[in-house]
């Protein structure tokens, strides 16, 4: 017999829309592991927000990532992921996202900076990113940190059960537009929780009403990268990793992990 979340996907998908494959909805026994590793990873980013400062480099932040981490039974996720070589991206002013920590890179007082922290913990994944301003920074600066953490903000609250991924997208973008900023396109979110990046591609400039079905037990990251300029990027030719701004403009990203449930959309790396 079909439960009525399998009866109503099946009447969704006769109907045009794009629904998720059953495994892609989590049991209540694999929430319960998802929402412990999410905590984990919360914590990882509390730790750092605790730790930051001006002179530190991002190798210090990618220590202080793997130290914690792994004292309290988790394991970082982006390391070794695809050949990427350490425990958390870094990603400074231009840089839009994918930043690889290093020694060398030393913050300094203006920066702005994405720590993007994603855990496995008993072989459940998490992610969720965070900006942080290191010591005073321009109006300029500010300005795109309030509107990106809007955005995610406004996504989220448009995001409704058995709604779709484009009102998430849409509501993201649509703020940036009228804020003169740019949402990146090509890189999205992700489906995250028994794999890093699961079905479904999460796009941010996708329109209402288009995309997969918010079914409960969906479990997906809102990332969008807000560029102050062009939303053009390339990625960095020696390390195949750091992206960076086309126009060398800022860019800023934050990112919450969700569940869907029958009544809500809820914030699981909060
Ligand atoms: N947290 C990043 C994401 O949004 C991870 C990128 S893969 C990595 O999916 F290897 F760079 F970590
Ligand atoms: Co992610």
């Amino acid at each position: 017999m079909k439960t009525s979340i399998e009866h109503k996907l099946w009447l969704l998908a006769m109907q045009g829309h794009i629904t998720p494959d059953k495994s892609l909805l989590k049991t209540p026994e694999q929430i319960e592991g998802i929402r412990k590793s999410a905590e984990l990873n919360t914590a990882v980013l509390d730790h750092v927000a605790k730790h930051i400062k001006a002179g530190m480099s991002t190798a210090d932040i990618d220590k202080l990532v793997y130290d914690y981490t792994t004292e309290h039974g988790g394991i970082p996720a982006p390391l070794g992921y695809e050949g990427f070589p350490k425990s958390v991206c870094t990603s400074l002013n231009n840089e839009v996202c994918h930043g690889i920590p290093d020694e060398n890179i030393i913050l300094e007082e203006g920066d702005i900076i994405n720590v993007d922290v994603s855990t496995i913990l008993n072989g459940y994944y998490s992610d969720a990113s965070r900006m942080f301003a290191i010591g005073k920074i321009s109006k300029r600066a500010q300005r795109l940190l309030k509107v990106t953490e809007e955005c995610v903000k406004r996504g989220l609250a448009a995001a409704k059960p058995w709604g779709h991924l484009g009102d998430i997208a849409d509501a993201i973008n649509s703020h940036a537009q009228a804020n003169g900023y740019s949402v990146v396109e090509d890189i999205g979110g992700h489906g995250i929780g028994l794999e890093f990046h699961e079905e479904p591609y999460v796009s941010y400039v996708a329109p209402k009403g288009t995309e997969m079905v918010l079914a409960p037990g969906l479990t997906f990251t809102i990332e969008p990268m807000i560029n102050e300029g062009s939303p053009d990027f390339f990625v960095d030719e020696d390390n195949g990793w750091t992206v960076y701004t086309e126009d060398d403009g800022l860019s800023a990203q934050i990112e919450y992990m969700v569940l869907v449930t029958e009544d809500d959309v809820e914030v699981l790396t909060k």
